[in-house]
């Protein structure tokens, strides 16, 4: 099924059309385990994601924000029950688009997906203002309108599911959608525009338009008719988004990277530990902005588990993202494995000890083999810069304080783990540890009700939750003079 949808021409989706680049140009997308071409692709550029803002206003302005808000919800619940529906076919796309393994999709990304549609939709008639009395002679209340017309630029890592997480809220609110999906991953999304297009929503509300950050996306940051951006992606293009974003002072969310710390103590469950430290860090590649790639240890059981974890990272079955046993596939394009490999050389120059694997597998697919790195140390590149691949760094601590110390010592601020018996312990180290989600003997859970973001390099605001209405509305007061 997914290969009648790529046999079509990938062509942009605006207006609730499929039409071609103004420029005719196309790109070729990959598949990572191959370096086959999957597709050739329409290349948006300026002058299209004009024609994509303009008709994301309109359908702004038109029917969507004067719909009520309970058939906005049903619309959307037609989108998801489409989606399960073609739920066989956005695997099998999503896995030969990303290299990400089909049994992870099935398993995480479809359900993640849904859930993010289905919640939503069910919020779309429940975002009220407040009745906030003032004065006797008045009757003063706030409601939220949606913002207007969203940028969300997404990026190769969960092309899908991080598309859904903006998407369905933005939608929730009102707003409408130029969905920019990442350069090397653009297929899932077009399929999603036209599915909602099937469930009945309006030409216009969500428009696709693949093409090149520095070009497509850039254009969207800066065109002075968007209202906000929401981004994922890394700190360098966040900082780009935010001085793009002045020109009309549009509003920003920004989801960047991490570096994050999972902290065991010897009174863990160790068992347990050496499972969520392994999936933690090799989950998707590594190619995850919360992985547990900084693993801190108590220096009584360092060897210990690096030994265990050693041996977790060599069973991994890599291989082909389409067979259903396969645990990890490649990584998404060969500039990261170059730079994945190019961090691993770092690791072993700066003197880490190199444990197991550490290098390209095969000679054909962007493989990298689960690499454990033992007795690291703080000040390392590798325990400093995020890598984005399926490299952990052991790192053993002293105690308590070394190891909040160095745990907080990066410029990220996203998500953190500790793992112990001591419950006072437990509650010393969430009170400490700077991130914006921190787990406690487990790694790595999110909910979409449950408010997703970080602070310094991991960016700032919230997504998820309630916290994402508030992303894309804006309350309005009212004063009514009710005279004496
Ligand atoms: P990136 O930040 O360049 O790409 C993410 C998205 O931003 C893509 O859709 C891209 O087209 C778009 N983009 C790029 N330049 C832009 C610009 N000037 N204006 C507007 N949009 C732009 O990420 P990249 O280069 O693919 O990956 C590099 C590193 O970024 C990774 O190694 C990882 O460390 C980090 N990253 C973090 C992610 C996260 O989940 N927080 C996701 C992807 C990458
Ligand atoms: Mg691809």
């Amino acid at each position: 099924m997914a290969y009648d949808f790529i046999a079509d021409r990938q062509e942009l989706l605006i207006g609730g059309k499929r039409v071609p680049a103004r420029s005719g140009r196309t790109f070729d997308t990959l598949n990572p385990a191959t370096e086959e071409v999957v597709a050739r692709v329409a290349e948006a550029d300026a002058e299209d994601v004009d024609a994509a803002v303009r008709s994301a206003r309109a359908a702004f302005e038109g029917e969507w924000s004067s719909m009520r808000a309970a058939e906005r919800g049903h619309l959307m619940l037609k989108l998801a029950d489409l989606i399960r529906h073609a739920q066989d076919e956005l695997v099998e796309l999503e896995s030969l688009d990303s290299g990400k393994p089909v049994s992870a999709i099935r398993r995480q990304d479809i359900p993640a997906v849904l859930d993010t549609l289905v919640y939503y939709a069910g919020m779309a008639d429940k975002i009220n203002g407040q009745v906030i009395p003032t004065r006797g002679d008045a009757l003063t209340y706030t409601v939220r309108e949606p913002l207007g017309v969203v940028g969300a630029i997404v990026p190769w890592n969960f092309p899908l599911m991080i598309g859904m997480w903006k998407i369905a809220p933005a939608l929730a609110c009102g707003c409408t959608v130029v969905l920019k999906p990442a350069e090397i991953t653009p297929l899932t999304a077009l399929r999603i525009g036209e599915l909602a297009l099937e469930a009945g929503i309006p030409p216009g509300v969500l428009n696709v338009v693949p093409g090149f950050g520095k070009v497509a996306g850039a254009a969207l940051v800066d065109h002075a008719d968007v209202d906000k951006i929401t981004f994922t992606g890394s700190p360098t293009v966040g900082r780009q988004i935010l001085t793009g974003a002045a020109g009309n002072l549009k509003r920003v969310t920004l989801e960047l990277g991490g570096k994050s710390a999972n902290i065991i103590f010897p009174d863990a469950d160790l068992d347990a530990a050496v499972k969520a430290a392994g999936a933690g860090i090799f989950f998707n590649s590594g190619q995850v902005c919360s992985a547990g790639s900084r693993i801190f240890v108590h220096e009584s059981i360092h060897d210990e588990i690096v030994d265990r974890l050693a041996a977790r990272a060599a069973a991994i079955r890599m291989g082909d993202p389409l067979d259903a046993k396969t645990g990890m596939g490649p990584l998404v394009s060969e500039v990261q494995m170059k730079r994945v490999l190019g961090y691993i050389d770092v690791g072993v120059k700066e003197g880490a000890s190199l444990v197991t694997g550490g290098a390209r597998a095969g000679s054909k697919g962007y493989f990298v083999s689960p690499t454990v790195f033992a007795g690291v140390r703080h000040e390392m590149r590798i325990s400093q810069e995020e890598i984005f691949g399926p490299v952990a760094a052991v790192i053993p601590f002293k105690d308590e304080e070394d190891a909040i110390r160095m745990a907080n010592g990066t410029v990220y601020s996203l998500a953190a783990g500790v793992w112990s018996g001591d419950i006072g312990r437990i509650h010393r180290f969430v009170r400490r540890l700077k991130a914006g989600t921190v787990w406690a003997n487990t790694f790595g859970p999110t909910d979409v009700r449950l408010p997703w973001g970080g602070a310094r390099d991991s960016g700032f605001g919230r997504e998820h939750g309630d916290m994402a209405i508030e992303n894309f509305t804006e309350p309005k007061v009212v004063w009514i003079n009710t005279g004496r």
